[in-house]
């Protein structure tokens, strides 16, 4: 499969959304990576629902949704009304993930995963079978631009395996300091999905640096 590439929305220019919105559209981008920050969970407020609706009208492409909140139960529903196809809660975040996961799942959603940089793989071994998506964060969550860090190599090896060993279906989603720097060699260990924010919004050309992170797998 063909690596895919996910723009994370909280790096673009909010005074000229739409805009940015559009240049996703027009790229060879994949998905929307969108990032809820509640400043509880994470030290940061982003955006809730009302950016996320005004996001929805823009964008062609599905909507992957990164909850970096508390007790995400009591928003799965609404973020299904608000088009997100991928939705993604965190394993520190739930008391009860597996049911979490499965009312995600019932409402027609891909189901996400995300660990935060100290979290073990092993984790999600009783979980694996259950979930469409991990997302390993390469930074700790909060925050665009920060950097990579690197023992997220080895942890994508030690989840590849866990999947294969499974017969699991999961993908493999990389989220913080993603640049084509070290794009390639998160392919060659496993990941199918590669979310940047800063690298591509605060670039000269978004658009070619989409295309180049695409090139790379
Ligand atoms: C961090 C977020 C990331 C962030 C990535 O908490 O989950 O999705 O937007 O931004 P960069 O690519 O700038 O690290
Ligand atoms: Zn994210």
């Amino acid at each position: 499969m063909p690596v895919l590439i996910a723009p994370s929305v909280l790096a673009s220019d909010f005074g000229n959304l739409e805009r940015d919105c559009k240049m996703i559209n027009n790229s060879k981008a994949d998905w929307f990576h969108i990032d809820i920050m509640d400043g509880v969970f994470v030290p940061n407020i982003s955006f809730g629902m009302s950016v996320l609706e005004a996001i929805q009208t823009h964008a062609k492409k599905p909507l992957d949704v990164h909850l970096m909140i508390v007790d995400p139960d009591r928003y799965i529903e609404k973020f299904h009304q608000l088009g997100a196809e991928v939705l993604t809660v965190h394993y520190e975040a739930c008391d009860h993930l597996h049911r979490s996961i499965q009312q995600i799942k019932s409402l027609g959603m891909k189901a996400g995963v995300a660990l935060n940089p100290h979290t073990p793989v092993s984790h999600l071994k009783d979980i694996i079978l259950d979930i469409d998506l991990v997302c390993l964060m390469s930074v700790n969550p909060g925050f665009g631009g920060q950097s990579f860090i690197e023992n997220t190599y080895s942890k994508t090896k030690e989840l590849k395996g866990l999947i294969e060993n499974s017969k699991s279906t999961c993908l493999i989603e990389i989220d913080g300091g993603v640049t084509d720097q070290n794009a390639a060699k998160l392919i060659s260990c496993g990941a199918d999905i590669l979310v940047a924010g800063s690298h591509v919004f605060k670039s000269e050309n978004p658009t070619e640096k989409i295309s180049t992170l695409k090139s790379l797998g």
